[in-house]
């Protein structure tokens, strides 16, 4: 090997990521994927989504959206183009310059990171590995994950980091639904194996973000996600926790914690909530717990943090009884109707979410639950088949007590106040309206 054949292989993928004629394909077309996809199909790159899930990728290629982030118009041009398809083909893979990885990086039920989908996923691009090849991984993961599982699949196909093969880690950091940072908004994160490696992963997103830190190694860029999260996750125990000593002293958290949200230097506010759900929150620390638990160390405040979120379902229907309680009802045989099943406000992802936890601790003390919830259509919960109902002044009128657990924008707050019986608000999502004490009761 001469070193001018190293650079052969760099300027050739730099000249055409530059270019904008590298061929991408991106692994994984779930919430992370799919956005990320067509950003850099706007951009101008052929981009084809692989994914394993044939019904998506058949509604992907009728121009039919699975994401808060895209419309379907935005996907049927992109399609229309030619600059976007979604295929279940992985031998797509042995023409791509480019293969990014955003498949599902769960837990186990022992609550050990399962990384099967991410060895899956570099199962199939390392077996089709070329030349020249740029690999991405940005599925959340443990330390050390690209370097020591991934890196090896390809070098067992003979490739040499950094001068046949480019393998970096780049964390994800969208926030589905949110309107003001999407894909293109957020700075990017690049750690690759070598140098070189970085270089040519961080040339790429500055075709789709006006900012990437370049990181010395993948660990380092793997641990920054981690941390986000970690951060998020302690930060959600901490105002949860406080919202648990404001309600002994008679104080909202909210208010106290708004006030405190006043000062504009070294304070971010937090606020308390039913519990945390979703796909990153709650399972991301718990990586980082597994690999340091290898390392011989237990991190103490991810356990805490765990603890404190983990009890808040139980703890929201200790509130839901004390409020029936002081309506002289009591839970047993009363009509629950739970608004939002959602994790939280603005999509309709229910994994992880704290409502499905709170409806079957209510379920098992003897409450008709119903719920409402214009993302969820329906759900499956301990093998009953839930229905959503319509928030219709009936329904609300007719229930015991109205739940919220997610606060979406849909909700017309200021009308379910005004005739529900009773409402049990975990989101503060009636803040500022007015009501008579002994029928909202927020947390
Ligand atoms: N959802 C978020 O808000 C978010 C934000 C930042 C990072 N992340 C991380 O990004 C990763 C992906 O998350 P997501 O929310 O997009 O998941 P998702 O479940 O929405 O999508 C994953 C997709 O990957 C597909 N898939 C699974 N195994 C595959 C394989 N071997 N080959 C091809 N496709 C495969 C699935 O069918 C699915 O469509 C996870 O590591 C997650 O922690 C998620």
């Amino acid at each position: 090997m001469s070193d001018h054949q190293t650079v052969d292989y760099t300027a050739a993928l730099s000249d055409r990521i530059a270019a904008h004629t590298a061929r991408l394909a991106i692994i994984g077309q779930g919430y992370v994927g799919l956005p990320l996809a067509v950003e850099f199909a706007r951009a101008g790159f052929s981009v084809t989504g692989v994914d394993t899930d044939l019904d998506k990728v058949t509604t992907l290629n009728l121009g039919r959206s699975c994401t808060p982030d895209l419309t379907d118009a935005d996907l049927a041009a992109l399609i229309r183009e030619g600059r976007y398809e979604a295929t279940t083909d992985f031998s797509v893979l042995s023409r791509s310059d480019i293969v990014i990885i955003c498949v599902p990086t769960p837990l186990r039920k022992s609550k050990d990171p399962d990384i099967s989908y991410v060895v899956g996923a570099t199962t199939e691009v390392s077996t089709r590995f070329h030349p020249g090849q740029l690999v991405v991984l940005e599925s959340t993961t443990y330390p050390e994950t690209t370097e020591e599982l991934l890196l090896p699949m390809f070098e067992a196909r003979g490739a040499r980091a950094g001068y046949d093969l480019f393998l970096a880690f780049s964390p994800e950091r969208i926030d589905p639904g949110n309107p003001t940072y999407r894909v293109g908004d957020i700075p990017k994160v690049v750690g690759g194996v070598t140098a070189e490696c970085t270089r040519l992963a961080a040339a790429l997103y500055r075709q789709i973000v006006p900012r990437v830190r370049e990181v010395s190694s993948p660990k380092v860029a793997e641990l920054a996600k981690l941390y986000e999260n970690v951060f998020r996750n302690v930060n959600i125990a901490l105002a949860n926790e406080f919202a648990l000593m404001c309600r002994r002293l008679g104080v909202s958290a909210k208010e106290v914690i708004d006030a405190a949200a006043t000062k504009p230097f070294g304070f971010m506010p937090f606020y308390p909530g039913p519990g945390i759900g979703g796909h990153c929150i709650p399972v991301d620390p718990l990586y980082l717990s597994w690999k340091l638990r290898l390392n011989g160390y237990e991190p103490r405040f991810i356990a805490l943090a765990d603890e404190i979120n983990r009890s808040m379902p139980d703890h929201v229907v200790e509130l839901t009884i004390e409020a029936l309680n002081r309506q002289r009802r009591c839970l047993n045989g009363a009509d629950i109707l739970v608004l939002g099943m959602a994790y939280k406000r603005g999509v309709g992802d229910t994994r992880e979410s704290p409502a499905i936890e709170i409806v079957e601790l209510l379920r098992h003390k003897g409450a008709q639950v119903s719920y409402t919830d214009p993302h969820v259509p329906s759900i499956v919960i301990g093998g009953v088949s839930m229905k959503a109902v319509q928030p219709t002044d009936e329904a609300v009128a007719a229930a015991d007590c109205v739940l919220i657990l997610t606060d979406h924008p849909e909700f017309d707050y200021r009308r379910i106040i005004e005739i529900a019986r009773l409402v049990v608000d975990t989101r503060n999502a009636t803040w500022g309206l007015e009501a008579p004490k002994d029928r909202v009761v927020r947390l």
